[in-house]
């Protein structure tokens, strides 16, 4: 049997819906939502409204794209958690329907393994174990890899996520929502040394961002206070020393937990993977240490349901499948 799934994900403010076929994904229709800009972060009860005008279109473009009818079908998937519970219902009631309506199984799937197995959608793909830094505006977890359904989260942060500071530190700049691209492009133009920053020191694997972003809001105050203008003259020395920084607190301990477990199969994944700084360290870094590094296509970095389809495949061939009477989770662990 060559399984088809359709695949939903809706689990904060991006509304996708993807289909797969024998495990080659087929498409990967987005619709984001620029609503939020405004408010400088993502509004729950604008996202899940968002949600409800845009999936059956997003839905129905994935299907037609895939050339594939709602017979064809062998399984909904679609993301259970973590994420906004008003969000995630919107995607979990549909997949409900869905499935119901046409009499087949129903496959729920964690957006953080998601994330991680977007490594699987195409070619380089590592082999177990590897390590996978998950980093995402809610996300910051080093996760040992076992097998597509056993994984560990052996460190992670503390308190905020490193997507977080980035958008924090944006909006500190006045920067609109999402600031992490933003920061990303400005920082190529910058001068990464010029400005320190602290770092954490936490013990193992585990990271904090809290610290930096409270150092980060006292420096412009600072600045400030000498020169009004200290943020538009410095604007991209600024973007590159703080993601300079904040690169060094991921990568140092993803250094660590490969000399911990000798593992070099290392695989990032996440929005904050998309960032141009992260992914070309990464691979020096990787050739320094003779790392095999995997960095998924562009597309498959922020949240999408080409990685909720890739999840559901492997489910599928595992048989595991989901009763009609499941609910969201805002936190669900890998
Ligand atoms: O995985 P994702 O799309 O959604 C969550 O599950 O959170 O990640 C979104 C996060 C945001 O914080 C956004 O600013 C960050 O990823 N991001 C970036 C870049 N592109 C997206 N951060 C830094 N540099 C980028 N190029
Ligand atoms: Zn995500």
């Amino acid at each position: 049997m060559q399984p088809v799934i359709l695949a939903i994900e809706s689990s904060c403010d991006e509304t996708s819906a993807s289909v797969i076929r024998n495990g080659k994904v087929l498409n990967n229709i987005i619709a984001s939502q620029a609503v939020h800009q405004k408010y400088g972060g993502v509004v729950p009860e604008l996202a899940s409204r968002a949600h409800q005008q845009n999936i059956v279109a997003v839905v129905q473009q994935a299907m037609q794209h895939a050339d594939v009818k709602s017979k064809d079908l062998n399984a909904i998937a679609f993301t259970r958690g973590p994420g906004l519970v008003g969000s995630l219902l919107v995607g979990v009631s549909f997949a409900k329907g869905l499935a119901l309506s046409m009499g087949i199984p129903l496959i729920e799937v964690n957006h953080m393994q998601a994330h991680v197995l977007a490594h699987f959608i195409a070619d380089p793909k590592p082999q177990f174990p590897f390590l996978c830094l998950t980093v995402s505006g809610g996300h910051t977890q080093i996760v040992l890899v076992r097998s597509y359904h056993d994984m560990e989260v052996i460190g992670e942060t503390q308190d905020d996520a490193v997507g977080e500071a980035f958008d924090k530190a944006a909006k500190m700049m006045g920067l609109p929502y999402p600031g992490g691209p933003l920061i990303d492009q400005y920082a190529q133009l910058g001068n990464a040394s010029r400005f320190k920053f602290p770092d954490s020191q936490m013990a193992g694997f585990d990271f904090s961002f809290s610290g930096v972003k409270t150092a980060f809001l006292y420096f412009l105050r600072d600045e400030m206070k000498k020169d009004e203008a200290f943020i538009e003259k410095n604007l991209y020395d600024i973007c590159a020393s703080l993601q300079q920084h904040l690169i060094n607190m991921l990568l140092s301990r993803l250094e660590r937990a490969s000399a911990h477990t000798g593992i070099k199969q290392i695989a990032i994944a996440g929005g904050v993977s998309a960032n141009s700084g992260l992914r070309k360290q990464l691979h020096s870094l990787g050739a320094q240490k003779g790392w095999d590094v995997f960095i998924p296509a562009f597309e498959y970095c922020t949240d999408n349901a080409a990685m909720i389809a890739i999840a559901a495949h492997y489910k599928f061939l595992s048989k595991v499948f989901t009763t009609l009477d499941v609910t969201p989770l805002a936190r669900m662990p890998i």
